[in-house]
């Protein structure tokens, strides 16, 4: 996997496919690896760049907290470091905080915006507190401690039922990421801005792609960012939860290649 210098750090991303380029930024606390069937069912006719945020993957682990401003600019950082001007960007949940960051301070760098499984909508005081204790535990016991009442929470009750070699998959991207990691991105979302003005603002198409069952951020969030988006549409997709991209690929991958060949 390659990597390159991007102001303080050497960031790890994948970068596969010829075509017009798609910037895939991954959810939490995941990795790159999240995007695996995308790149497949993505490469022929696109250049597929997937970064490892900072603290992810093989990203190096500095300290935080990981402000979603900081993200959005290393990943500018590296779309100059590849000698893309312009990109179609994806963001999967906290991706998707990074995407509206990125429109928000760098709106020239990206052509059309897909945002899956994500909200504009900032934390509250509970949600703040939640992130507060869940940052301690991961610091104290390690990811794998915050691992096991993450996973119900992210897939479709039949994919955790039905499918292990999804929820097996998803607790092996997850298990990989230090805890320190974890604990700094926490700390960043936490802090993250209210994008719901942004919304108004957003001159790309758009695409907001939500799991029918996402527990996390359900489909009446993704619903209400349509309304709110000039050029949006909506592709809800069926027998998935949170990692719609995970547990329904082809259904997520075609949604994509629609919006990026129009
Ligand atoms: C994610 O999947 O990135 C997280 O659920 C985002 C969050 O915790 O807000």
């Amino acid at each position: 996997m390659p990597s390159i210098r991007v102001g303080e750090i050497e960031l790890s991303y994948r970068d596969e496919g010829d075509g017009p380029p798609v910037v895939l930024l991954h959810g939490f606390p995941f990795s790159s690896r999240l995007w695996a069937p995308q790149i497949e069912g993505l490469r022929s006719g696109h250049r597929v760049i997937a970064p490892d945020l900072r603290g992810f993957g093989r990203s190096p682990v500095v300290p935080g907290p990981y402000r979603m401003e900081t993200l959005a600019d290393d990943v500018a950082g590296l779309m100059d470091a590849l000698g893309l001007a312009r990109a179609a960007v994806a963001g999967l949940s906290m991706g998707g905080y990074v995407a509206f960051e990125l429109y928000r301070r760098h709106p020239g760098r990206v052509a059309r915006l897909m945002l899956a499984d994500t909200r504009a909508e900032p934390d509250d005081e509970e949600g703040r507190a939640r992130r507060a204790r869940m940052a301690e535990r991961a610091r104290a016991e390690g990811t794998g401690a915050i691992v096991d009442g993450m996973i119900p929470k992210l897939v479709a009750p039949a994919t955790l039922e039905e499918r292990p070699e999804i929820v097996r998959e998803l607790r092996a991207i997850m298990e990989e990421v230090d805890p320190e990691a974890v604990a700094a991105a926490l700390e960043g979302m936490a802090e993250r801005a209210d994008s719901r003005p942004l919304l108004a603002e957003i001159s790309v198409p758009v695409l907001v792609i939500v799991g029918a069952e996402d527990a996390i951020t359900p489909p009446a969030v993704a619903r209400a960012m349509v309304e709110a988006i000039p050029d949006a549409r909506l592709e809800v997709v069926a027998s998935a939860g949170h990692v719609s991209n995970l547990e329904r690929p082809e259904a997520f991958n075609a949604a994509i290649l629609d919006v990026l060949e129009d």
